[in-house]
């Protein structure tokens, strides 16, 4: 990062690296219109590396943004954008220990507390970097350390993100999704606040203290503050890694048969949880905020992005799923219609697509179990939604809708790259305590 870190200097690297990535990319795709070739592909994933690396380097609220971006449809973002933007989800550069020292010296006043802290950070992210420990009473403690001045930087560089996605016109319509921007950065603040991600922590650990199939790790306390969360450190493995590594034999060897079903089967157990009996959402479902122990049994890490629904959303979503599953599309349209999906004056094709939609989202339940493997429901349900997003001029959904959103779309990916079966249908009866499951 550059040594001036003002919000001038940053807003000026920021447009520099992008706009120039963003300028580039647009030519280029006009070049591929007229001349489509693989040559101007890979040169495509030159300017989005570029552009991955000039986030990288400015960390906090630009790398978020393009975090964000990485999640929207494909077919929205020019190509070889998607893969090397996914790496952000992923793999940041960690800074040194002479840099993280000192912020964890100012927390605690010295290090007293701790046998030892591992210099080299296990994992570097947007907002901080995370360091195995050990505690005086032998405790073994994940570290995560929060990089000094994002807070400043937030506004500005959401405001410059935004000036991006014009010229980059991503996206028509982009003045509906003002409110859209805002709760996006109402969530990068609260993000940057470890005592809130801390009671989140201590409140899923709560729910799910009974099921043993589930972990949170416990928060220590006396090492939590606004900027350092300290919680008990986990010996498990990234859900990423876990896929990759078992990515041959996951649906031969029988035991891993056994572990991507239970996986799945946990997966689903918590988001629906969340939703209608937590009323939170945990709303980044980066694959790096689950791990998998040597069991196959689930932990959840990561609850900065965690948020309240209103219990009407819920209400509503409630609603909007079990008339989906009765096929009752008079109720259907009524309750999209109150969740601001749908809309008087709306085309017949909005309903229409949304109607398809809604089928394919709830093809899991209806009957007894459903198989992931094959079953392409997140591209299915994504070139739907281009559809209906056509058709309703891009109208902006709420924010709430969003976040809930983005985790279903994140967890439908795992489920299809784990190819799980589980009784799905059980499960959301079961949470929704509907009788007869
Ligand atoms: N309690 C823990 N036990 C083991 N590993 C952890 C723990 N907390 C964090 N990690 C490791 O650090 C990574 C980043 O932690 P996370 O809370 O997701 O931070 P960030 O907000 O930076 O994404 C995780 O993917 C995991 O590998
Ligand atoms: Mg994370």
């Amino acid at each position: 990062m550059s040594e001036d870190n003002s919000p001038k200097s940053r807003a000026f690297s920021l447009i520099k690296t992008l706009s120039s990535t963003a300028l580039r990319a647009g030519n280029e795709a006009l070049k591929r219109r007229l001349n489509k070739s693989d040559e101007l592909d890979s040169f495509m994933s030159d300017a989005a590396l570029r552009l991955v690396k000039g986030l990288d380097e400015l960390k906090g609220a630009a790398m978020k943004v393009g975090q964000l971006l990485s999640m929207v449809d494909e077919s929205i973002l020019p190509p070889g954008w998607k893969s090397a933007l996914s790496k952000l989800q992923s793999q940041a550069t960690a800074k040194d220990w002479s840099y993280i020292e000192p912020i964890i010296l100012k927390e605690f006043g010295n290090l007293d507390g701790f046998s030892f802290i591992e210099k080299e950070a296990v994992h570097a992210a947007s907002i901080g970097q995370v360091h195995k420990a050990q505690l005086k009473d032998g405790t073994f403690v994940a570290l995560k350390v929060q990089y000094p001045g994002l807070e400043k930087s937030v506004k500005s560089d959401l405001k410059n993100m935004k000036k991006l996605i014009n010229i980059a016109n991503f996206m028509p319509n982009m003045d509906n999704y003002d409110h859209v921007f805002d709760a996006v950065e109402m969530l990068f603040i609260q993000e940057l606040d470890f005592i809130r991600e801390k009671n989140y922590y201590d409140f899923y650990y709560e729910k799910f203290k009974n099921n043993k199939n589930i972990i949170i790790p416990k928060t220590i306390p006396e090492f939590c503050t606004k900027n350092v969360l300290t919680t008990q450190w986990i010996d498990a493995e990234c859900l990423q890694l876990w896929l990759n590594k078992n990515a041959k034999d996951i649906h031969t060897n029988p035991l891993l048969i056994e572990k991507r079903d239970k996986l799945g089967a946990l997966l689903l157990e918590v988001v629906f949880t969340e939703i209608f009996q937590l009323n939170h959402i945990q709303s980044d479902p980066n694959p790096g905020n689950f791990l998998v122990t040597e069991n196959a049994d689930l932990v959840l890490l990561d609850f900065g992005a965690t948020q309240e629904l209103s219990s009407e959303l819920i209400q509503n979503y409630s609603d909007l799923t079990l008339s989906a599953i009765q096929k009752n599309k008079f109720e259907i349209v009524k309750a999209a219609k109150k969740m601001g999906f749908l809309s008087r004056g709306d085309q017949p094709e909005a309903k229409e697509s949304f109607l398809r939609a809604m089928d394919i989202a709830i093809e899991p339940f209806l009957n007894e179990k459903y198989s992931w493997k094959d079953a392409n429901q997140l591209k299915r349900t994504h070139a739907e939604s281009v559809d209906f997003m056509r058709s309703t001029k891009f109208r902006a959904p709420s924010p709430e809708v969003l976040f809930i959103n983005r985790r279903l779309a994140g967890n439908l990916l795992i489920m299809e790259s784990l190819g799980a079966t589980v009784f799905a249908r059980e499960i959301l009866n079961r949470i929704l305590n509907i009788n007869g499951a």
